[in-house]
């Protein structure tokens, strides 16, 4: 049977970025989309709600020599990224019209998602709906997996976390103080250390802007050193935690938005302390843990109803703002996490 067909506004991605987005190598388009789903389909309609600007995205509009763990976007075509989206039509087993579900959709109104395998029905919406962009989404989850599961932390740790006021940041702090941590922020505006400090309860932050010195900050701070740095900057950042970590210490690594940007990128030149203070310096991609997110639900929904756990985003209004939001991330511009408003059901 033939649906209701409507137009579909999208932001589509121009070229491959060279250096820092901008704002122009984005567009927007209309284009048509029928709301009813062909009978052959095996895949799902979706009206989206909100769109999530993450970090990682920016390496999905490089073209890349070799693969690497997400795949670069199409030019001429929507920026797909992370949403929280409705169902309006499906023709898969595991969604009905009705839905709300969270995972990887398109930057545009209505989306067709022909193979769903990569969604989390939402359960839980005695939420805000657009917490599963981030506190109850991938962000969430990246800084539970990441703190808990590589960091391995224990009560009484020295915990420091970079771009602490972000998406991720602002929950590892705070999972890093009910573990009875000391923690330490860095952030580059007064506004977002004034946040760590008062709303998300750090033990301390500085502006890593202000600081001409990055190893004396880091010294002041920990003069007994780091046993746990939750890394999401890299650069210089990462050169002067090394110098300042304890032995055994563990820097869960996390990302490395410094450079995501920098056509080459900084070195980082005392890696040697890795060995003689015997580091584990470990990688991981959120993605590999998903498998936990119903544990971490358990854990994180009762804080969050009982205000035990805070969380700040930044709203963008509209598809219309949704390039400039997305390539402020890169500039901290954002305070909290980043997202657009599409629609608000
Ligand atoms: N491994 C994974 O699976 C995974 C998953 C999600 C996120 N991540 C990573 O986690 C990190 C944080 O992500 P998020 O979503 O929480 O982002 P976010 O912190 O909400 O936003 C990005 C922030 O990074 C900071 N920043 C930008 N450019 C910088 C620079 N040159 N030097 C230092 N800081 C800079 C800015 O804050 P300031 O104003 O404080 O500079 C900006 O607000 C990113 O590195 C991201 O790639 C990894």
């Amino acid at each position: 049977m033939a649906g209701q067909e409507v137009s579909n506004k999208q932001v589509i991605l121009k070229d491959y970025v060279v250096g820092f987005p901008k704002e122009s190598d984005m567009e927007f388009k209309t284009s048509k989309i029928n709301l009813k789903l062909p009978e052959d389909s095996n895949g799902i309609l979706l009206k989206n709600l909100y769109l999530s600007c993450d970090p990682y995205m920016r390496s999905r509009m490089t073209k890349h020599d070799r693969p690497t763990y997400v795949e670069s976007f199409v030019p001429g075509s929507p920026i797909m990224g992370y949403g929280v989206s409705k169902v309006l039509d499906s023709r898969h087993p595991d969604y009905k019209v009705g839905d709300v579900v969270w995972g990887i959709t398109g930057w545009e109104e209505y989306s067709l998602i022909s193979s769903p395998q990569f969604f989390f029905k939402i359960e839980h919406t005695d939420v805000p709906l657009s917490y599963y962009t981030g506190i109850l989404g991938m962000p969430g989850m990246t800084a539970y997996a990441g703190f808990y599961e590589v960091g391995s932390p224990k009560k009484g740790d020295r915990v420091f976390v970079s771009a602490a006021s972000g998406a991720v940041g602002q929950l590892v702090g705070q999972l890093a103080k009910l573990n009875g941590c000391y923690v330490v922020g860095s952030a580059g505006s007064k506004e977002k250390v004034d946040l760590l400090k008062n709303k998300f309860g750090f033990d301390e932050a500085f502006n890593y802007k202000e600081e001409k010195d990055l190893d004396a900050a880091l010294r002041r701070y920990f003069p007994e050193g780091i046993d746990i740095y939750f890394e999401n900057v890299g650069g210089k950042m990462l050169e002067a935690v090394l110098s300042n970590m304890r032995l055994h210490g563990r820097i869960p690594t996390c990302g490395m938005i410094s450079q995501y940007n920098l056509e080459q990128p900084e070195g980082v030149h005392n890696l040697f302390e890795i060995i003689a203070k015997r580091i584990r310096m470990e990688g991981f991609i959120v993605f590999d843990y998903y498998h936990l997110y119903p544990k971490y639900l358990e854990m994180i929904l009762p804080h969050i109803r009982e205000g035990k756990v805070s969380y700040v985003e930044d709203v963008a209004e509209g598809l219309e703002s949704a390039p400039a939001a997305l390539i402020g991330i890169y500039s901290g511009r954002n305070v909290g996490k980043q997202l657009v408003v599409v629609s608000r059901d």
